[in-house]
């Protein structure tokens, strides 16, 4: 056996997947055949999450169904919802996120049950919970009272409720909608790749969704959105652009929200979100962001060739939005749980367990002495 190493597993296809693919003859990501900028266009999320997790898009009975049982789930156990107010206020709306899961796991009476129906009622009780149990943190941390969830509101909708006690115009709605639709899968990305592994051991579905969700904290995949908006906070304003990205470039920073693993031109989600930031600057009468977008991305692709990923519009999205910057991660979790759980879904179903080798570089044998000769 070689013992060629790639590291980051770089070009390395490990199995198969029929849950989403970047086809490059139409240049876009596509989830079961469809593209992400179409399913923008004609559908609202939960027609999304459903063919995300079933395979196809629902008709309308099978989509009212699955909204009724989304709704019917949103609410938390009490002891849930009475740790979440003891959560030290200053913990990062992630960690709660990830002990969230693992308190539901806890809880839910089918933890054990790996299969696919079991699976699929515990993905919506996560599904459900996750954006209640992430709106009661927003709201218990800033010491506000927590908002129960609404029926008659869709699962955006009933977000921005619960953290904001309304919600905006239908735009907004729709503009959070599409981030949400745009983020909800992307193949073997490190947080599924997570999720297959924990997985791969027959472990279950709220352990693989706590180990994705400590995997897409970090800046160089989910966190990206939340640095992006330091990144134009530390920018301040538009005059300022030019020099920033330039001083960070010739000092070699990595500069957030720029650059792909898969996409090397460009991430096909990117012109669709970018549109969306625009409609909701120009609805909160707010370019100032816009402004220094383009400048940095301008010289981001003139200098460097490297083009932003889906972090870099929505991480100002969601400030417009109102939302505090460290929920911008979490706000992604709340709809990758979809792509995450189909992963979970396909692994159980052709499982092998994922076990690569490593190069060893260490010592040479040697013998152990006792302590006192040490
Ligand atoms: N800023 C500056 N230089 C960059 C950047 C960047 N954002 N991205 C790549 N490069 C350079 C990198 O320094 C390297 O240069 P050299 O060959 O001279 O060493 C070259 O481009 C290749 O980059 P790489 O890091 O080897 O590529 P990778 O495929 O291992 O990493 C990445 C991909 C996403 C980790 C990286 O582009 C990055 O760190 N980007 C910033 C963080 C970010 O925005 N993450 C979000 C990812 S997409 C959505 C998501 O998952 O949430």
């Amino acid at each position: 056996m070689s013992d060629e190493i790639k590291k980051g597993l770089l070009g390395i296809v490990v199995d198969e997947t029929e849950v989403s693919k970047v086809m490059p003859e139409i240049n876009s990501l596509t989830y079961r055949g469809y593209a992400a900028q179409d399913l923008c266009a004609k559908c609202k999320f939960e027609e999304v999450a459903y063919l995300i997790l079933n395979g196809e898009l629902p008709t309308k009975k099978q989509l009212k169904k699955f909204e009724k049982e989304e709704r019917k789930d949103r609410k938390l156990s009490k002891t849930l919802l009475d740790d979440i107010k003891k959560f030290p206020k200053k913990a990062h709306p992630m960690d709660v996120a990830r002990t969230a899961v693992s308190i539901m796991g806890l809880e839910d009476k089918e933890t054990k049950d790996n299969s696919p129906k079991a699976n699929m009622r515990k993905v919506m009780r996560i599904f459900a919970k996750m954006p209640v149990a992430l709106a009661a943190f927003y709201r218990a941390r800033k010491g506000k009272k927590i908002i129960s969830p609404q029926k008659n509101l869709s699962f955006s909708e009933n977000f921005f409720h619960m953290c904001f006690g309304k919600v905006p115009n239908k735009e907004i709605v729709k503009a959070f909608d599409v981030s949400l639709i745009l983020y909800a899968e992307h193949s073997f990305n490190v947080s599924t790749f997570t999720a297959r592994t924990i997985t791969s051991s027959l472990s279950d579905i709220h352990g693989a969704i706590t180990g994705a969700i400590a995997s897409l904290k970090g800046p160089l995949h989910g966190g990206a959105n939340e640095e992006v908006m330091h990144m134009m906070n530390k920018i301040k304003k538009p005059e300022n652009a030019l020099k920033w990205i330039n001083k960070a470039l010739d000092n070699k920073d990595v500069v957030m929200g720029f650059g792909h693993r898969v996409y090397k031109s460009g991430d096909s989600r990117v012109p669709t979100m970018r549109e969306y930031f625009g409609k909701v600057a120009k609805i909160k009468k707010d370019k100032k962001f816009e402004k220094i977008y383009d400048i940095v991305e301008k010289v981001m692709i003139n200098r460097k060739n490297i083009y932003p990923n889906v972090d870099y519009p929505t991480g100002p999205t969601y400030h417009l939005m109102g939302f505090d910057t460290d929920f911008f991660t979490p706000i992604f979790v709340i709809s990758r749980i979809t792509g995450w759980s189909a992963h979970i879904i396909e692994q159980h179903a052709a499982n092998k367990l994922i076990r690569p080798l490593a190069s060893y570089r260490g010592s040479k044998h040697r013998k152990v002495l006792q302590l006192n000769q040490r």
